[in-house]
């Protein structure tokens, strides 16, 4: 019986995930179909209980229904439940789980495509919204040493550092504009620069202070050079942009719904395809 699964989201017609897990599928062997599933609203209860037929491993969610999602959901692991948000569903044995691997597909993707081990690490976290909240948790499980937020508007930076805080690392809310020569990572979770400026008001940060040896992080992914890593390459500091983590997010999704190892590289392959052919014959929107 060929296996099912897809993404559900509005709209998820630009998705690249149907592209990369149709390919991992296929590379190893799987009868499995991987859709993309446009649901409205008032569809989404019954598109999650058609999860707990047999047939389907389970699936991704994007926006706007990674916190929607929770509730018609049976069980929450790893870090979702304190996330708040749910990208990846598991249906075992007709039984839903929820779980997010947006924050530790980010954490991979620093270890495996940086070569950066944030254990011990000195971080800060641009954006306080949603992306920012999956990796804050996923960086403080991760053992940063310290994790400061700056965002925009300040009060939401201050909240989602109550949220995460933790033993063993300091968290806490910074004012944009310090200096930022302690930070050995510099992750921008903002949507600014997504679709492609280069003004200073898609940098949402100054770089000139930064250290010499700081990695800069983009979980952006069109552009793949956004405004920001444009910046810090200009300096000649290290760039990680934000396809791997969108990479990684879909490789642990894959591994919970087949309990093989993903091709990580065969997901690359597909989606820097798909994205080169789609940006021979369009160009402007950025996307994350
Ligand atoms: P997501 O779920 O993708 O993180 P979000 O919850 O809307 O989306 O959060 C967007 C983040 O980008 C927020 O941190 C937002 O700052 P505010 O909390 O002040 O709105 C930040 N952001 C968006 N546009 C920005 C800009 N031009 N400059 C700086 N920060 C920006």
């Amino acid at each position: 019986m060929t296996k099912v699964a897809g993404i559900i989201g509005l709209p998820v017609a630009h998705s690249l995930s149907p592209i990369f897990q149709g390919a991992a599928f296929r590379h190893c062997g799987l009868d499995v179909r991987y859709e993309a599933w446009e649901t409205p609203a008032e569809a989404l209860a019954g598109r999650v209980v058609s999860l707990r037929d047999p047939r389907y491993l389970g699936a991704n969610v994007t926006i706007p229904y990674k916190q929607a999602v929770i509730p018609l959901l049976d069980e929450l692991g790893g870090q979702s439940a304190r996330v708040g948000a749910v990208n990846t569903i598991v249906n075992r044995q007709g039984r839903l789980f929820g779980f997010n691997t947006d924050g530790p597909g980010f954490v991979a993707s620093l270890r495996r495509e940086a070569h950066f081990d944030p254990a011990g690490a000195a971080v800060l976290l641009l954006g306080a919204g949603g992306a920012a909240r999956g990796i804050a948790f996923a960086l403080v499980e991760a053992h940063v040493r310290s994790l400061s937020i700056a965002n925009r508007t300040p009060n939401r930076a201050t909240s989602l550092a109550a949220g995460v805080a933790s033993n063993g690392v300091s968290v806490r809310a910074v004012a944009g504009g310090e200096s930022l020569d302690r930070y050995d990572l510099i992750v921008n979770c903002t949507s600014a620069g997504m679709h492609g400026g280069g003004g200073e008001a898609d940098v949402p940060c100054d770089l000139s202070t930064a250290s010499p040896g700081a990695l800069v992080a983009d979980i952006v992914y069109v552009p793949e050079e956004t405004p920001l890593l444009h910046a810090a390459r200009a300096i000649g500091l290290k760039t990680l942009p934000g396809l791997p983590m969108l990479i990684y997010q879909g490789a642990l999704a894959f591994e919970l719904w087949t309990g093989a190892s993903a091709p990580v590289e065969v997901m690359f392959d597909a989606a820097r395809e798909a994205l080169a052919q789609r940006a021979a014959t369009f160009s402007g929107e950025g996307a994350r």
